[in-house]
């Protein structure tokens, strides 16, 4: 695979004060208002609007979790490659320029919607979860069934306390996410019509209340970048890549195994738990390596990629 890498992005400003940060995240925020407003009257103003304020993320104040403070052997990526080089197929199958395609894309304000097997259904803005949910940073390994991998500073904080705030009732047994359907401004949804869009993934409850489990609204230490899944996210880091879905919409708590997308696309190569697996290859290529693209050479794929304790006790 040839990889150019693209010009870094942000520097995370790890030195400002918590206030600060609050005073930053409303500047953004208001900036982004501004640049949408705007937007509706001149395209030509948002186009440079956002081309002006793409490289600047509003910074989170999220201490590291001492248990995911880095992992062993590996370097976190450089945030070019992590912004760099993403899947996200609303936009394009061009891994390289789904930031180029994503920048305009419209990640704020955002509406989620909790609806199925819970109390009582309910809707929310993306930034209430900023205020409700303290945030931690946390050092994760991040691996595509593609088999290439990174290692990443989500974040977030973990599902477990969000499926919680959700209350869902004792027939709940599955989490369905949903992902926007906006083809105006996402060009894979309009160019690849064969796909079932919205995107839409899930994970058996058991799994969304395991610790790995972590709902993602930045990373390297600010805001996500919209090719990376802004603004809200799934990550399950023993799982391949793919069931980590991006930019959520909707959360519906359900007593069924719910369908997903690449599991309805090609079901004979992907399965619904998509757990990383060295010794089950792909039915097109080997997952006993991946290319580390940091390193920028093949390591041995880690069963449940390196979770092993944390998970398998799940798949007994
Ligand atoms: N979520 C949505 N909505 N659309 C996508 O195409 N791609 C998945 C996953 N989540 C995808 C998605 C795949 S295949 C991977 S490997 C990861 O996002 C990539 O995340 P990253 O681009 O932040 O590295």
């Amino acid at each position: 695979m040839l990889i150019r890498i693209p010009k870094p992005w942000t520097l995370p400003e790890r030195s400002v004060t918590p206030e600060q940060v609050y005073h930053a995240r409303r500047r953004f925020l208001q900036q982004a208002a501004l640049a949408v407003g705007a937007g509706w009257a001149a395209p030509g103003l948002l186009l440079r609007a956002a081309r002006q304020s793409a490289p600047t993320y509003a910074p989170l104040n999220a201490p590291r979790n001492p248990r995911f403070e880095k992992v062993e052997g590996r370097p976190i990526a450089p945030e070019s490659i992590a912004a760099g080089i993403s899947n996200f197929y609303e936009f394009t199958m061009e891994k390289e320029r789904v930031h180029e395609l994503a920048a305009r894309f419209r990640s704020r304000p955002w509406q989620v919607e909790v609806k199925g097997h819970v109390e009582k259904p309910f809707r929310f803005d993306v930034d209430d979860l900023l205020r409700r949910f303290p945030l931690e940073e946390r050092v994760y390994r991040h691996r595509c069934v593609e088999a290439w991998s990174i290692v990443v500073p989500w974040v977030g904080f973990p599902l477990r306390q969000f499926v919680e705030w959700c209350r869902p009732t004792a027939r709940a047994k599955y989490l369905r996410m949903v992902s926007f359907y906006r083809p105006q401004e996402a060009p894979g949804q309009r160019e690849m019509r064969w796909y079932p869009w919205p995107y839409y993934e899930a994970l058996r409850l058991d799994e969304a209340v395991n610790e790995l489990a972590l709902l993602v609204v930045g990373s390297y230490g600010h805001l996500l970048p919209n090719q990376n899944g802004a603004p809200l996210r799934l990550i399950a880091p023993w799982k391949y890549g793919f069931k980590s879905i991006k930019s959520i919409t909707v959360f519906e708590f359900t007593e069924k195994r719910p369908r997903t997308f690449w599991n309805d696309v090609v079901p004979q190569e992907y399965d619904f738990a998509a757990n990383v697996n060295p010794r089950v290859p792909h039915p097109r290529w080997s997952q006993a390596t991946e290319h580390e693209l940091t390193l920028d050479r093949r390591i041995p794929t880690l069963p449940y990629n390196g979770y092993e304790e944390m998970v398998a006790h799940l798949y007994r």
